[in-house]
């Protein structure tokens, strides 16, 4: 196969899986401690575990219904139409339909720095070209309209992250609005909320109903445990909302995936124990590592270390895994999930060890 030039392409680098950790330092998986990506400690709701044992039989059949039921439940809990919610292969797979409807050859996209990769890779994919606006510790992590509106030069998408991954800060309502007011109407403002369950400020959605130029995006990978099924969706204006029968694959989700999500949807207890353990977690962690801590809005904390990659393999050889920040460009930081209890209060302890 003679693909064409991906060069200028950068690859996806996911962390560490536990089995791979496990495997390199000769100990069993269940004494790894995996806190590389942001998914849920105490994993996905007992009535999830139950709707795909009870839903496995029918998976010869291609998915139909249920993508239709769980459109109608999460426009319901949104309050705006069906045909504004895009079900898509995890909160990436909402990612590309944007790119796939919005971008024509060499548009721009703008995206944060540091922040998640997958913006700019899927805006490469479709042929657009990136631009990035800076929050990182020379702007104070700042997520500011005026740091945005710096660099913004016409460019079709704009993405905000909010709970930003990796710095964990929020963008305020009022900040995004400014954004929105100041730039053309054909450019589309996406707020990506895949940590929205964990911070206190409102979702952007109710922007919606004065503006046509606003997405957000969500996920059920992280506060509803579901990373393994890859399920998400974006909410995007009415206006253009009918591009997704033109955009999505034929089967843009899977039936049980499809399933999952509705039995985490109507399990509140777990979500609520998800999020209060994860808001726990973060203001230890804040607290007790003898680091720098940033803020954080999310299930997860970045930390100041000084030399991320010594650091993330001291603490693999301990069996903990976290996410160095080298590919986020930024060298000195690593990023803990926030774990349940022992898992918190062991990599505080680890962390603290190495100084010594
Ligand atoms: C900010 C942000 N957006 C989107 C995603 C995509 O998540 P998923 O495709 O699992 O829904 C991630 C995953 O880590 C993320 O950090």
């Amino acid at each position: 196969m003679k693909t064409r030039d991906l060069s200028g392409h950068r690859e996806y680098s996911p962390g560490k899986s536990t089995k791979e950790v496990a495997k390199d330092i000769g100990r069993g998986e269940q004494r790894i401690i995996n806190l590389s990506s942001n998914e849920n400690p105490i994993g996905p709701s007992p009535n999830v575990v139950k709707t795909l044992r009870d839903k496995s039989q029918s998976v010869n059949r291609y998915p139909k219904e249920a993508a239709k039921i769980l459109i109608n439940k999460i426009a319901e809990k949104w309050g705006v139409t069906e045909s504004q919610i895009w079900l898509s292969n995890g909160g990436d797979g909402a990612i590309d339909y944007l790119s796939r409807a919005m971008i024509e050859p060499n548009d721009g996209v703008l995206v944060p720095n540091p922040g998640f990769a997958y913006y700019g890779m899927s805006a490469m994919f479709h042929h657009g070209c990136v631009d990035e606006y800076y929050i990182g510790k020379s702007e104070e992590f700042k997520l500011s309209a005026k740091n945005v509106l710096k660099r913004y030069n016409g460019q079709k998408i704009i993405y905000l992250t909010s709970p930003n991954n990796p710095t964990g800060g929020v963008f305020p309502i009022k900040d995004i609005k400014k954004i929105i007011d100041e730039i053309k109407e054909d450019s589309l403002v996406v707020i990506d909320e895949a940590y929205g369950e964990y911070c206190d400020e409102k979702s952007a959605i109710k922007l919606h109903d004065d503006y046509q130029n606003v997405a957000i995006i969500r996920t059920f990978s992280k506060a509803y445990g579901l990373a393994g099924c890859r399920i998400g969706y974006a909410i995007v204006p009415e206006r253009g909302s009918g591009a997704y029968t033109r955009v999505s694959t034929p089967f843009a989700v899977g039936e049980l995936s499809c399933h999952a999500a509705m039995a985490a949807l109507g399990d509140e207890g777990h979500l609520e124990k998800t999020v209060n353990m994860a808001k726990w977690s973060r203001e230890y962690m804040r607290k007790n590592m003898d680091m720098n801590v940033m803020e954080s809005h999310a299930n997860f904390v970045l930390v100041e270390v000084g030399d991320a990659n010594e650091v993330f393999k001291k603490l693999k050889m301990r069996g903990i895994v976290v996410r160095d920040c080298t590919s986020f460009g930024m060298p000195e930081y690593i990023r803990v999930t926030c774990g349940d209890k022992k898992q918190t209060e062991m990599i505080v302890k680890e962390i603290n060890n190495l100084k010594e």
